[in-house]
């Protein structure tokens, strides 16, 4: 495996080199572009870009409204990559698979992984719109790390505290306040899917002490904190839980497309702040 997470992140130094003319370094933020967070593309100054179908090793993403590519080039006066398109369980990837582009960019150079994602609010505080910043999760997806582990990534029982960095998120506060940009803050848990949750399992989350509902990002952010990146992660509040209304993939695209201006904002304005000393280990 590990030589597949080299391998994979040696080919695409090589074709960014190639495209840049050596001209680009390696990126120290990586980001998953989830839903809502698509525009920020337009933010970044792009300096090569490279199709999943072309990177040996990747899966390749089958959900619609998600485009398949990396994108590297510099937001904020940062070096970043940026993830097109992310992998989910309930798509029927294995485990490894989903966290295998945060593995990657690991060896890409990337030290802080900021991600973001769609969410059913469970929440009663919450409105459909709301962006939550994600201040813990549970996740309820088969855990990436079953299996024999790779010491070179990280240890055998990693720790979850702070999980979500206190730091990068009182940064979000300060470019919230500057940026007029209302935040809620909660637990997201996430879910297999791809069935939206029952009544009875919206209940289930909220008292199990969610506040937020998904079918992503745990597993990317147990892989990141395994290998000592330091995370932030942000929900749009795209469907109520309790809503008469059944849970629609549609109304998830309409909502995410709607809240994407904030998300951009604060997720360049994140980035832009200076992003503190991470707190990760060199392997
Ligand atoms: N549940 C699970 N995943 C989701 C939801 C939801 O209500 N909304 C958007 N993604």
């Amino acid at each position: 495996m590990l030589q597949r997470i080299k391998k994979t992140a040696s080919f695409i130094q090589g074709n960014v080199a190639a495209v840049t003319g050596g001209a680009f370094e390696e990126p120290e933020v990586g980001i998953i572009l989830g839903t809502g967070l698509g525009g920020l593309v337009g933010s970044i100054d792009i300096a090569a870009s490279i199709d999943y179908a072309d990177i040996p090793d990747f899966p390749v993403s089958t959900v619609e409204g998600h485009r398949g590519r990396m994108v590297f080039g510099t937001l904020g006066g940062r070096r970043v990559v940026a993830m097109q398109g992310r992998f989910h369980y309930y798509e029927g990837y294995e485990p490894w698979q989903v966290v295998f582009p945060v593995r990657v960019m690991k060896f890409l150079g990337v030290r802080t992984l900021m991600v973001s994602n769609a969410a059913g609010g469970i929440n009663p505080n919450f409105r459909v719109g709301d962006i939550m910043v994600i201040t813990d999760h549970i996740n309820l997806i088969p855990n990436p790390l079953v299996g024999p582990n790779i010491a070179e990534l990280g240890p055998r029982f990693p720790d979850m505290h702070n999980c979500y960095d206190a730091e990068l998120r009182a940064v979000a506060e300060r470019v919230a306040e500057a940026e007029g940009i209302a935040l809620r803050h909660g637990v997201y848990v996430g879910g297999t899917g791809p069935t939206f949750e029952t009544q009875a399992e919206y209940r289930y989350f909220g008292a199990i002490g969610g506040d937020a509902a998904g079918m992503s990002t745990t597993p990317e952010v147990i892989a990141a904190r395994h290998m000592g990146l330091t995370v932030f992660g942000a929900s749009i509040i795209t469907n109520a839980a309790f809503s008469d209304e059944a849970g629609d993939h549609e109304d998830v695209q309409r909502q995410g497309a709607l809240a994407e201006a904030k998300m951009t904002a604060l997720f360049a304005g994140i980035i832009g702040a200076g992003l503190p000393a991470a707190s990760h280990k060199t392997i």
